[in-house]
């Protein structure tokens, strides 16, 4: 831990000369200013933890001055002291935000256990906001694609309903962080967000994980349980791989929607539930509906306001976006330098299918974060199959090309090109620049732009 560091503002010297001793000998770096003025400068300048103000100087006053460090920086803890410390003062300084009010003469016990309650809060005030933060952080949806805006204004229309959502779209496109968002921004927010992977619990288990089963009920059933409907009462179900449930589940499942109602296995009683219901799926139920896999009933119930979020291969824009925000965030989570990376990089990132979406693209960053020993990563730093161009890559035209390279000659002009535009492009198009960057002869650099029709203006 650093030393705190304490601002004393006094127009006497003996009191900031004594001040000084007690705080230096308790651990404290002392900085002392005689006049108010001279104290908001060096408040600024020092970024200390705390003030002790004196109220009466000459000059701008005390109080005045607890103002002006209120407007500076309100986290910024002010013990006022004084020493003509009528009430009143003491009420003005309080009210104008000080922490604490000393009287002088002061023995320097009363100063030291104000000064460590001062610095105590601020701390636990900063370690609330960051973890306030963290949640927020990880809970953002980052992207402003068309795409990406379709589907939080779904977000925002379903939220503050009590509808059925029905969430589709390929694994790891955020479908779940859409459903705690819809939560989270609901007037149930303040109460449970209770998850069921469907396609995670055994067919055998799910009806009773779901509805709950009384004691005895079945084989194994030696205390009663609550079914997650019930323990979602009055706040959110999130049936996370709907597309999973058998048949009978999906029943089941019907009747809570219809009625309202669940019941326990082994149990003929129905217990009411206030429960909003948020689905999620990756498969096509329009197609397991075809395939009768799926009821057509439930589908209806569940999709009253259908939401699909689209793959990351068809909002490219939000890519450079989703990186920079993983960057930060693991930089941070890694306590390492925040890195930059450069625009081929980004370009290959961008050009890359993302098969597995933003938890791909996520994980992937992280392990760069992590990898990357210099402070920039560049495109060598990209795993393989990012680097190839031809590999998996989603944009038309150039790229595609790569595919059809059929002998390993074509391959690796591909692969020459391809590389060459992206140098070309992070250096601004400047030809003496790019070469000496990838270390060739500039006249080397010019054949092969011939060779290959490379030009900035065929780069569209
Ligand atoms: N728009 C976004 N901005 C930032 N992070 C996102 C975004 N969308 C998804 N993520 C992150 O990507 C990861 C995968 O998202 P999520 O688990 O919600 O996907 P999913 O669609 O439920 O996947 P699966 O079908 O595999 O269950 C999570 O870490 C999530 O926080
Ligand atoms: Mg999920």
């Amino acid at each position: 831990m650093p030393r705190s560091r304490i601002l004393v503002i006094d127009d006497e010297a003996a009191i900031r000369d004594s001040l000084k001793m007690t705080l230096e000998y308790e651990g404290y770096e002392f900085i002392g200013a005689a006049t108010g003025q001279e104290g908001l400068t060096l408040a600024e300048r020092e970024a200390p933890d705390l003030v002790l103000l004196d109220v009466k100087m000459p000059g701008m006053d005390g109080i005045d001055v607890l103002e002006r460090l209120r407007a500076m920086n309100d986290g910024l803890p002010v013990i006022v002291v004084s020493g003509h410390g009528t009430i009143s003062t003491a009420v003005e300084a309080t009210k104008k935000g000080a922490f604490d009010f000393i009287e002088k003469p002061f023995a320097s016990d009363r100063v030291l256990v104000s000064l460590r309650n001062a610095l105590d809060s601020r701390q636990l005030r900063d370690e609330n906001r960051s973890l306030k933060r963290a949640v927020e952080v990880r809970h953002q949806m980052i992207g402003d694609s068309p795409g990406l805006k379709q589907v939080m204004a779904a977000v925002a229309r379903a939220a503050p309903t009590n509808a059925t959502v029905l969430i589709q779209g390929e694994s790891g496109v955020g479908k779940e962080l859409v459903a705690r968002t819809i939560h989270r921004n609901s007037l149930r927010s303040r109460e449970r967000f209770v998850q069921v992977n469907c396609a995670a619990i055994p067919e055998e288990l799910i009806e009773s994980e779901l509805f709950g089963h009384e004691k005895g009920s079945f084989t194994g059933a030696t205390e009663k349980q609550l079914g997650k409907f019930e323990q979602a009462d009055r706040g959110t179900i999130f049936l996370d791989e709907v597309g999973d449930m058998s048949a009978k589940t999906q029943a089941k499942v019907l009747r809570v929607l219809q009625e309202g109602e669940v019941e326990r296995l082994g149990s003929a009683r129905t217990i009411k539930v206030d429960v909003r219901v948020i689905a999620a799926t990756n498969k096509n139920l329009e197609e397991e509906i075809e395939k009768g896999h799926f009821r057509e009933d439930l589908y209806f119930r569940l999709a009253v306001i259908p939401i699909s979020v689209p793959p990351l291969r068809d909002r490219p824009e939000d890519i450079p976006l989703l990186v920079r925000h993983y960057m930060d965030y693991f930089s941070r989570e890694n306590n390492a330098r925040p890195k930059r990376i450069t625009q081929a990089a980004l370009d290959a990132l961008q050009r890359y299918r993302w098969k597995g979406n933003i938890r791909e693209l996520r994980n992937t960053v992280e392990r760069l974060i992590i990898m990357t020993s210099g402070d920039t990563i560049d495109i060598t730093d990209l795993p393989a199959v990012l680097r190839s161009p031809g590999a998996n890559h989603a944009k038309a035209g150039g790229d595609a090309d790569q595919i059809k390279a059929g002998t390993l000659r074509e391959f690796k002009d591909n692969a020459e090109r391809a590389f060459l535009v992206a140098k070309l492009r992070e250096n601004g198009w400047n030809i003496s620049k790019t070469a000496e960057v990838i270390d060739t002869p500039r006249s080397n650099l010019y054949k092969k732009l011939e060779q290959y029709q490379i030009s900035q203006e065929s780069d569209g």
